[in-house]
C-alpha cells in the first residue's frame, strides 16, 4: 500500500469517529485530573486531536473559568469529562451546555439518568464509560451517543478486564454508536488494530502527560520517562471486608505506605479499636489530594503518580503534535508495509 493510499485507507478506518469528534484524527485525549487543563487540551486539539478538560472536583466557577480559558486558546473542538459521583453534578452540566460545549465525557460510575437527558436536551452529546457488554446496552439505550471502554491497563482508576477482551467482546456488539478504545495504546500499530477490529478512535492518557504543553510537575514527567511497564501497577487490597479502589500508578513510597497504613487499619479494627466505617474512612482518606501533590507539586515519593502500561513507551518530552504525528506515522507504516496483500 503506498502512503496515498494507506492515508485513505486509515481516514475511512476512523471516519466515524472523526465525524462524531469533529476532528482530524479520532483520537482523544483522556481527561487526566491535574494533568488535562488548557494548555494540554488545547495543545492537543490544536494537533487534530479531541482534547477532554479533566473537571475532577472543581467547583462550577472554576470549571467555567477553565472552559472558558480553553476556548480562548483553540478554534477546535474539545470536550469536558464530568464525574457522576460530584455533587454538584447538575451545575457542571449547566455550565457546560452555557458555554455551548458540544461534547461530555461522563466518567466515575453509571451516569444518574436525568444526567444524560439533561445533556442530549441542552443540545451535546454524551460519552460514557462501559465496563462490560451489558453496560454498554443499557448505556445506548438510555442514550449515550458514544461509549468509552477502557482497560485495566490504563493508568488511574480501572476495571478488572483488559483492553483487548474488552475490545473483543463490546466492539462486535455495540455498532449504534461509536466506540473509542482506551488503555494501554503506546503505538500507531496497536491503534490501527483497534480501528480494524471496529473501533471508532482510541483515548490516549499515559503517553500525553510528558508533552510539552502539559504543566505536569519535571519530576512527574520524569517519573514517567523512568518507569516501565511492570512500575505500573494497581493499588493493592490487603482484605476483601476493607474494599480498595483500583488504582494504577507507579510504585513508591506512597504505595508502599498504602499497604502498611492498611495493616495497621485493621489490626486497629480488629482489637476493637475502629469500627468498619471508621476504618473503611481511614483507608480511603489515604489518598486524598496524592495526586495533586504530585502533578502539581512534584512530590513522586508519596503522592499518587497515575501511569498506565504504556507509560514504558514514554521515553522523553515532546510537542503534543510531535505524539499524534507519531501515532499516525505508526499506523500508516504498518499498512504500508502490507505490500503482500496487494494485486
Ligand atoms: C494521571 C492520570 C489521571 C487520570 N484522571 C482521570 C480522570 O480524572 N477522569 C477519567 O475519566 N479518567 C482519568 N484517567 C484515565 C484517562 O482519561 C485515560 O482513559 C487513560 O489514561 C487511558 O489509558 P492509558 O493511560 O493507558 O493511555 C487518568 C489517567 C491518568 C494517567
Amino acid at each position: 500500500m503506498d502512503r496515498d493510499h494507506a492515508t485513505r485507507h486509515l481516514d475511512a478506518l476512523w471516519q466515524r469517529g472523526r465525524d462524531f469528534l469533529g476532528t482530524r484524527y479520532a483520537i482523544m485525549g483522556g481527561a487526566m485530573t491535574w494533568v488535562s487543563e488548557r494548555n494540554l487540551v488545547s495543545a492537543i486539539s490544536n494537533a487534530g486531536g479531541f482534547g477532554v478538560i479533566a473537571s475532577g472536583s472543581m467547583p462550577p466557577h472554576i470549571l467555567e473559568a477553565e472552559l472558558k480559558a480553553t476556548l480562548g486558546m483553540t478554534q477546535q473542538p474539545f470536550g469536558v469529562n464530568l464525574i457522576t459521583l460530584h455533587p454538584q453534578l447538575d451545575q457542571l452540566i449547566d455550565v457546560c451546555l452555557d458555554l455551548k460545549m458540544t461534547h461530555i465525557v461522563l466518567a466515575g460510575g453509571l451516569p444518574p439518568g436525568g444526567a444524560l437527558k439533561k445533556i442530549k436536551e441542552g443540545g451535546a452529546k454524551a460519552v460514557c464509560f462501559a465496563p462490560a457488554v451489558a453496560i454498554a446496552k443499557k448505556l445506548v439505550k438510555s442514550g449515550a451517543d458514544a461509549i468509552v471502554i477502557e482497560g485495566m491497563e490504563a493508568g488511574g482508576h480501572i476495571g478488572p478486564v483488559s483492553t483487548s477482551v474488552l475490545a473483543q467482546e463490546i466492539l462486535p456488539v455495540i455498532t449504534e454508536v461509536p466506540v473509542f478504545v482506551a488503555g494501554g495504546i503506546g503505538r500507531g500499530q496497536a491503534m490501527l488494530g483497534y480501528l480494524e477490529m471496529g473501533a471508532s478512535g482510541v483515548q490516549l492518557g499515559t503517553r500525553f502527560v510528558c508533552a510539552t504543553e502539559s504543566i505536569a510537575h519535571p519530576n512527574f514527567k520524569k517519573a514517567f520517562i523512568r518507569g516501565a511497564a511492570r512500575d505500573a501497577v494497581p493499588s493493592t487490597q490487603i482484605d476483601p471486608r476493607f474494599p480498595v479502589i483500583p488504582v494504577r500508578a507507579l510504585a513508591n513510597e506512597g504505595t508502599r505506605k498504602f499497604m502498611d497504613m492498611q495493616r495497621q487499619v485493621i489490626d486497629r479494627f480488629n482489637a476493637g479499636e475502629l469500627d468498619q466505617k471508621a476504618a473503611q474512612l481511614e483507608i480511603e482518606h489515604f489518598w486524598a489530594g496524592a495526586l495533586r501533590r504530585a502533578v502539581i507539586d512534584g512530590d513522586v515519593e508519596t503522592g499518587s503518580v497515575m501511569a498506565g502500561q504504556s507509560v514504558g513507551m514514554v521515553t522523553k518530552e515532546e510537542p503534543t503534535a510531535d505524539i499524534i504525528r507519531d501515532f499516525i506515522e505508526g499506523a500508516l507504516a504498518a499498512l504500508a508495509d502490507r505490500r503482500h496483500l496487494q494485486g
